[in-house]
Formats: structure tokens, sequence, C-alpha cells
């Protein structure tokens, strides 16, 4: 019960690896905030969760939205402890080059994807500097280290960025920022998006044979947001079954 007294937000929660998340951090004590775009796939989570869950709707491409999940969470648990940044255009996303992609859907992708990050981390800042610090983990992805992914790799490589950039901006803060990058994740999200010509290739390229299942990757975002990590911050994790090796 590494959680017991926490309060953590989880963004991307009404579904997929953030409904992985959601559960892992409410079944070790954590109050958790259900966030999605998606309000019928957070509530179902809030609900079936049960006491210390609630369920926002939230664009986390809209800050005055990620003020008002803050606020939310603030005004029924009393503060914010941790947040996993896990929203993102990527379950339905258009599949288009950088070069062709269209300018307004690859605005709304940024705005998503990287700025949205950046939205979430400047609404809870302050809640959870007042309250005496906290971690927070951003979702990247192996893509961000391949550079074949056009535009959603770029997102990626930003959200990067941005964690070794928050670690050094929110440490004198006592807020520690880290990242996890999955590897390929059996979720609905990537049924849809990876055909199925692509998969036995793919599946064949990690080192451990298999795909990753959602609580894959509970175990090291806990980790990173507990107190065992907390001389870490600014680093990215690869969780992808050896999918990269970076000597
Ligand atoms: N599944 C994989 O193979 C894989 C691999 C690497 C990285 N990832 C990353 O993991 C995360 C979860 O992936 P998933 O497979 O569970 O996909 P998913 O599409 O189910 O998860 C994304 C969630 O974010 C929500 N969302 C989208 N836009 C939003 C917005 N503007 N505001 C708030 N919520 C929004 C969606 O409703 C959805 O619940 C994503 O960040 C994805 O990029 C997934």
């Amino acid at each position: 019960m590494r959680f017991e007294g926490r309060t953590a937000i989880v963004t991307g929660a009404g579904g997929g690896i953030g409904e992985a998340y959601a559960r892992g951090l409410h079944a070790e004590g954590a109050r958790v905030v259900v966030a999605d775009i998606d309000g019928d796939g957070a509530r179902r989570v809030a609900d079936s969760l049960g006491e210390g869950a609630l369920a926002v709707t939230v664009d986390v491409g809209d800050p005055a939205s990620t003020d008002e999940m803050v606020a939310a969470t603030v005004e029924a648990f009393g503060g914010v402890d941790h947040l996993v940044n896990n929203a993102a255009v990527f379950g339905d996303m258009e599949l288009a080059g950088l070069t062709d992609v269209d300018l307004a859907y690859l605005d709304r992708v940024l705005k998503v994807n990287l700025l949205g990050v950046l939205h979430c981390v400047r609404s809870v800042a302050g809640p959870m500097a007042a309250g005496g610090g906290g971690s927070i983990v951003n979702q990247s992805s192996t893509a961000a280290w391949m550079g074949i992914s056009g535009f959603y790799g770029l997102t990626k490589a930003g959200v990067n960025f941005l964690t070794a950039a928050l670690a050094h901006e929110l440490g004198p803060r006592g807020i520690r920022v880290n990242a996890i990058a999955p590897g390929p994740t059996l979720t609905p999200a990537f049924d849809r998006q990876v055909p199925e010509a692509f998969r036995e290739p793919l599946r064949q390229s990690l080192a451990l044979k298999r795909f990753g299942h959602p609580d894959d990757h509970v175990g090291p975002v806990l980790f990173l947001l507990s107190d065992e990590a907390a001389w870490m911050t600014g680093h990215v994790v690869a969780v992808d079954g050896g999918q990269i090796t970076r000597l």
C-alpha cells in the first residue's frame, strides 16, 4: 500500500494502459482521479473502482480544462500528489507522413500529445508543491527513439524532452518527473492502429518475443511514482520487451 493517503490523477484512464494505471494505484491505496476526454469510459472505470475514485472529463489539449481537472481533484480529495500523463491521440490516429499530414490535424495532435503533458503539469505544479511535492510520470513511446513514426514519434520525442526539462524546473519544488516508453502493447487502440500484416514481424523484433499487456507497465509506473524512486528524476524508462536497446 505505497500510495495510502495519496491522491493521483491519471489522464487517458478511461481504457487501455491508463485504466491499468488507475487500477494499480487504487489497489495500492491511492485516491484516483480517472480523467479522460471519453467521459463514459472514465465513469465506467471510476464506478468499477468505487470509493476513492472520481471520474473527470478533460481535454488535456485545453489548459482551461486541465485547470478544472485539478480544481475538481483538490475539491474532492484535498490535494494532489501524483500525476500520470497517459492521454494521447493514438488509437484512431490518422496515418499520414510529416510532409502530407493535414496541418489542422497535426496541430491538434501536437496540442494533445505534446502540449497536453505540459498543460497538465502546469495545472498541477502549484497544488502539488503546496502539498509538499510529488511525482509525475509521462507516457512516451519507443516511437520517440525509432525515427520512423512521423508526427506521433515527434510528439513522443517532445515528451522525452519535457520530462528532462520539467525535472530540472520542478526539482527545486520537490516534484520529480520521469517517463515510461512502452513498446507495442495489446490494447483496443493497438488493435485498431497496427495492421495485422505488421504484427508478426514486430513481435519477432522484440527480445522477449511477446507483445506487452497493460499490466506490464503498472509495476514500473508505480515504482517511478513511489518514494522508492525518490532520487530518480528526468529519466525515460523503456518498458518494451526489449524492442529498443540503448548502450
Ligand atoms: N498500446 C501501445 O502499443 C502503446 C505503445 C507506446 C505508447 N503508447 C501510449 O500509451 C498511452 C495509452 O495508449 P493505449 O494503447 O491505452 O491507447 P488509448 O487510445 O486507449 O489511450 C489513450 C487515452 O487517451 C484518451 N484521450 C485522447 N485524447 C484525449 C484528450 N485530448 N484529453 C484527455 N484524454 C484523451 C483516450 O480517450 C484514451 O482513453 C498513449 O499515450 C499511447 O501513445 C501505447
